[in-house]
Formats: structure tokens, C-alpha cells, sequence
């Protein structure tokens, strides 16, 4: 799961698919940025996610690397700034390939993004929170 600066949107997205996906899956997040390296998320994603039972607390903050590409099978983009980013840091066709925007899970082809949140209040959060559990739902039905 990446976004931009790792303590907003995506540690929300891990904190959701960790809740819901099989035990052994690996399941992380970074940012693009290295702006908020080591810090905890956001204190406005930890609330939103203890509201709904998930603690992402113990969450901290790291740049995306080259090896992520060769770690995981899938990276999900926030947005369409994190998907080309994600895009030029990709080493290899194969790699760009794990490439996706989140949010093509619950609305295929529509390349809609995950609004940054950081610089609104609490509705933004909960905003992004619906967004991503509906992309996550949809992710798990056909996975
Ligand atoms: P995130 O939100 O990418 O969802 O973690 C942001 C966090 C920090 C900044 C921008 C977006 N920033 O400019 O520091």
C-alpha cells in the first residue's frame, strides 16, 4: 500500500487489508516521499481506524524501495501521483506490472484516485477510510 507520505492514507489501507486478509499474507506500506520517515500514521488515520476496531498504532513510517518490487506481488497506488512514481522507481516490465490504483478494485477502469486527506480535517479521513475498505472488499472476493 503507498501513498505519498506513509501516515495518512496508507497505513489505513494496510491496517484494513491486514484485517480482513488470510493470516499469511505480507502485507506493508510505504511512502514515495521520505518526508515523515519512522513516524507513527497520522494521529487522524489512528483514530479513524480505532473507531472501526483496527489498531494501526504500532505503524511506522518508510520509503518506498526498489526491493518492494521483488517482496510483494501487487503495489497499490493511492493516487495517480504514487501510480507514476511507483511506475519510474519500477526496475523492470514485470515489476511495473504490480503496479495498481486501489481504488480500480471497486471501480475497474475508472482510475479514480484517493483524495490526500492530510491538509483537511476528520471527514477527509473518513472519507478515505470508506473508499478503501470498498476497494479492499472487492480485492477479496476475487483473491
Ligand atoms: P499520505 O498523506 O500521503 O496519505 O500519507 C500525506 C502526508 C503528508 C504530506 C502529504 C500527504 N506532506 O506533505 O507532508
Amino acid at each position: 500500500m503507498v501513498c505519498l507520505g506513509n501516515i495518512c492514507r496508507s497505513p489505513l489501507a494496510q491496517g484494513i487489508l491486514e484485517k480482513y486478509a488470510p493470516n499469511d499474507w505480507v502485507i506493508d506500506s510505504a511512502g514515495t516521499s521520505g518526508w515523515h520517515a519512522d513516524e507513527r500514521p497520522d494521529t487522524r488515520s489512528i483514530l479513524t481506524a480505532k473507531e472501526r476496531g483496527i489498531n494501526i498504532d504500532q505503524q511506522r513510517s518508510r520509503t518506498v524501495t526498489i526491493a518492494d518490487f521483488e517482496d510483494f506481488d501487487i503495489l497499490f497506488a493511492m493516487d495517480s501521483s504514487n501510480y507514476s512514481n511507483l511506475i519510474q522507481l519500477a526496475p523492470s516490465q514485470a515489476a511495473k506490472q504490480k503496479v495498481r490504483l486501489i481504488l480500480n478494485e471497486s471501480y475497474p477502469g475508472e482510475n479514480r484516485q484517493v483524495p490526500d486527506p492530510y491538509t483537511g480535517g476528520q471527514q477527509g479521513f473518513t472519507e478515505v477510510y470508506a473508499l478503501l475498505d470498498e476497494a479492499i472488499q472487492s480485492f477479496l472476493k476475487t483473491h
